[in-house]
């Protein structure tokens, strides 16, 4: 892959497709998710390569707990073993692993298994691996804005003081910056409840292609179309060749 295009700070992406993919080849779904999580690595590995600071992946949404138990379970398995194979890796290549999303919905062992792989790789700086789990963009406001009350009726929060940044601080993604860039396979044309604060400005790239079979090739495709898009953040054309970059938003 070539390094000459313009790399996003921050890629999201929506891996969909992974059941079309698998019932398309007479194959149980759980088929699909497990080639899709080959594709988290390659993902993964081409971010790293390319020097993409943060890699956010919707991986479950707080509307997956409703698929059959054996789905539902089979993911969780794929989740542990997918943390567990790629700790090494992460290790050795600076990769900070990240959970948004209620971890407070999770069997124990899922949750502990997760919250080690986040200690274990916190000094790590080189780039922050997020994945989406039992997340949904409303369900993350609602978290956001019950935390925020709190902290306002305990008198530790002045009414006054509640702006963006404030409202930001109480998100999952505090201390992120908001993607530049979300990518969605398999054709769908919609956020399904990902992010919903955080791509106010982002770029999208749709792509029919399923999760599983997005591969290196598409992975650039998706950059090179992102690279010919001007970002204008409601300002004018003039004002971003003047310089104006709209309070950095
Ligand atoms: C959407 O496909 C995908 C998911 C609900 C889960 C995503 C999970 C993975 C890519 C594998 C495990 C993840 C990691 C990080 C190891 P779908 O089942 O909704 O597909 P469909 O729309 O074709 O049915």
């Amino acid at each position: 892959m070539t390094k000459s295009i313009q790399i996003p700070q921050h890629i999201a992406i929506i891996m969909d497709g992974n059941g079309r993919w698998a019932e398309k080849r007479f194959l149980p779904r759980i088929a699909g998710h497990r080639q899709g999580a080959k594709n988290v690595r390659m993902v993964v590995q081409a971010c790293r390569r390319l020097g993409v600071d943060y890699l956010t992946l919707f991986a479950f949404s707080t509307e997956n707990w409703k698929r059959p138990r054996k789905e539902v379970d089979a993911l969780l398995k794929l989740l542990i073993g997918f943390l567990a194979d790629e700790m090494p890796e992460m290790l050795t290549n600076g990769i900070r692993f990240n959970v948004i999303g209620d971890l407070d919905m999770f069997p124990a062992r899922v949750r502990s298994a997760l919250i080690e792989g986040m200690e274990r790789t916190a000094h790590l700086k080189d780039m922050v691996l997020t994945l989406a789990l039992s997340y949904g963009g409303r369900d993350e406001i609602v978290r956001a804005v019950r935390h925020l009350v709190e902290k306002v009726q305990e008198g530790a929060l002045p009414l006054e003081e509640i702006d963006e940044s404030v409202l930001a601080d109480f998100l999952d993604t505090r201390n992120m910056p908001d993607p530049d860039l979300l990518i969605r396979t398999s054709g769908e044309q919609r956020i399904s409840n990902f992010l919903l604060w955080q791509l106010a400005y982002s770029e999208i790239f749709f792509t029919e292609v399923t999760w599983p079979e997005f591969d290196e090739q598409q992975f650039q495709r998706a950059l090179e179309e992102y690279g010919r898009r001007q970002r204008r953040f409601g300002l004018t054309q003039a004002q971003i060749l003047a310089g104006n970059d709209g309070g950095g938003r």
